[in-house]
């Protein structure tokens, strides 16, 4: 037998080299080419959506396609209101954490009004039927594939033409036209273009679930989030039962949103109002906590930040960040110590989100501070206070957008202070919440306590 030829391709871009080298030729990343069996060329390359004649853009019709709700309040928030006619839902997400559970969820609850298709490559029709027994889902109109092979599917989907598919996941499923294994950078794309290019063209909904690297980044290449229309992700800690989605792209809504569900026997429930979740209840204040609000979306979420400052041991103090940003922490401490002339330099910090929820806007950095210094000074903050504002490098504190709703949510909640950037001073008082506004990080470590 002839010896088969490998190369190389690129998991970023899905670029292709006849030799290894450590940074890729056509995109630059770094250690992304990975070995793979030669294919032959495939001159299938049709374009993703229908073409025609070049058109005048105000002669098209342009309709709304029409929408899916998904029955599931909180996906179809993330999702800006349901599943699209011929749009791509890439799902990723941890092993384990409850994608094929949900999936099956929705599905049950829209085949009362459409036709769904479950392709299943990862669990046997068995273990799938088990699942919704479990979940005591009512699946009597819910048909079941299970199919790896990506011609057998395209022809069950081209002949059944359901409004929704499920492929759980895209990197089970294998081209017979491609010789590599599935999973590998060519046949993900391979497949998930062909699929795309179907649910373009038949109008049915696709979703794809994805697996995530160890890393938490989509496992294939990263022009699978391009193809696809709406990106979503499964975080939360896997020891919590509170599990979060959020959509990282989103060609039909706005991308900030969360959804949040709770893992039960009887599958993901949703939380629908979960502005006090991340919140650890303590006895009474304890140094090194501080509660801030962040805005999710259109909903503001309380969220405790822990931080624990001990002496280092080492000549290299460590900085750690669980949920949010590791990099910011160290200009933070910098900061800190430049313009409220608190030195960091010999302790360990560590940082934690309460609850493994994932914050990334700016606008949690003051409350990241102040608990560093409630743990320095082994001193807690006030009672029932609240902390919003980013810092900047001057020590300056930058307003958030929308202070007013969150206010009025930590208000609701109980709160009684807020220690808010001066330029979020609300213009009417909030009923029970003294505001504390503040220019600069000098002046919101003197009203801290
Ligand atoms: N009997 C049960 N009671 C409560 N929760 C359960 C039960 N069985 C499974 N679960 C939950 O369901 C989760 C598995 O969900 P699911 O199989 O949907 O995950 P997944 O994201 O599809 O995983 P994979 O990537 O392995 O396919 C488990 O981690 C567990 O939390
Ligand atoms: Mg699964
Ligand atoms: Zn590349």
């Amino acid at each position: 037998m002839a010896k088969q030829k490998t190369i190389y391709s690129c998991t970023e871009c899905g670029g292709q080299t006849l030799k290894w080298q450590g940074q890729c030729p056509h995109c630059q990343a770094w250690n992304t080419l990975i070995e793979t069996l030669a294919e032959k060329p495939v001159s299938r390359f049709s374009p993703v959506s229908e073409t025609g004649e070049v058109q005048n853009l105000s002669m098209i019709e342009a309709r709304e396609e029409p929408r899916y709700p998904t029955g599931i309040e909180e996906l179809d928030r993330v999702l800006g209101g349901g599943m699209v006619r011929g749009g791509v839902v890439l799902l990723g997400g941890d092993p384990g954490i409850g994608k094929s559970t949900l999936l099956l969820q929705a599905l049950s609850s829209m085949s009362a009004q459409h036709a769904v298709l479950y392709v299943s490559g990862e669990e046997s029709a068995q273990q799938v039927a088990l699942r919704a027994k479990r979940l005591a889902l009512d699946v009597r109109s819910v048909d079941l594939y299970a199919e790896i092979q990506l011609e057998k599917i395209q022809a069950v989907l081209t002949k059944r033409k359901p409004a929704v598919a499920v492929i759980d996941s895209i990197q089970t499923v294998y081209s017979e036209i491609l010789q590599s294994a599935p999973g590998s950078v060519a046949q993900v794309r391979e497949c998930a273009a062909q699929l795309t290019r179907l649910a373009k063209s038949s109008g049915t909904c696709i979703i794809l679930v994805g697996h995530v690297t160890k890393e938490g980044a989509l496992a294939g290449p990263r022009v699978l989030e391009h193809m696809v229309d709406t990106v979503l992700y499964f975080e939360g800690d896997m020891h919590s039962t509170f599990r979060m989605i959020r959509a990282f792209k989103n060609r039909f809504g706005a991308v900030n949103e969360l959804g949040v569900f709770a893992m039960s026997e009887k599958g993901l429930r949703e939380v629908k109002n979960p502005s006090a979740l991340f919140l650890s209840h303590h006895d009474a204040q304890v140094p090194g906590s501080c509660i801030m609000v962040t805005q999710e979306g259109t909903r503001p979420l309380l969220v405790e930040i822990q931080a624990l400052v001990d002496e280092a041991r080492s000549p290299n103090p460590r900085r750690l960040c669980v949920g949010l940003e590791q990099n910011r922490l160290a200009m933070l401490l910098a900061v800190l110590h430049r313009h409220a002339g608190i030195p960091c330099y010999d302790q360990d910090v560590f940082i934690n989100a309460v609850g493994g929820v994932k914050i990334t806007e700016p606008g949690a950095d003051l409350a990241i501070l102040l608990a560093v210094v409630s743990s320095l000074k082994n001193k807690p903050l006030a009672e029932k206070m609240i902390v919003i504002g980013e810092v900047g490098l001057a020590g300056e504190i930058r307003p958030v957008q929308r202070g007013q709703e969150r206010l009025k949510e930590a208000a609701k909640l109980g709160f009684k202070q807020a220690i808010i950037p001066l330029a979020n001073k609300p213009k009417q008082t909030i009923e029970g919440m003294t505001i504390i506004p503040v220019a600069r990080l000098k002046d919101a470590v003197v009203h801290m306590h």
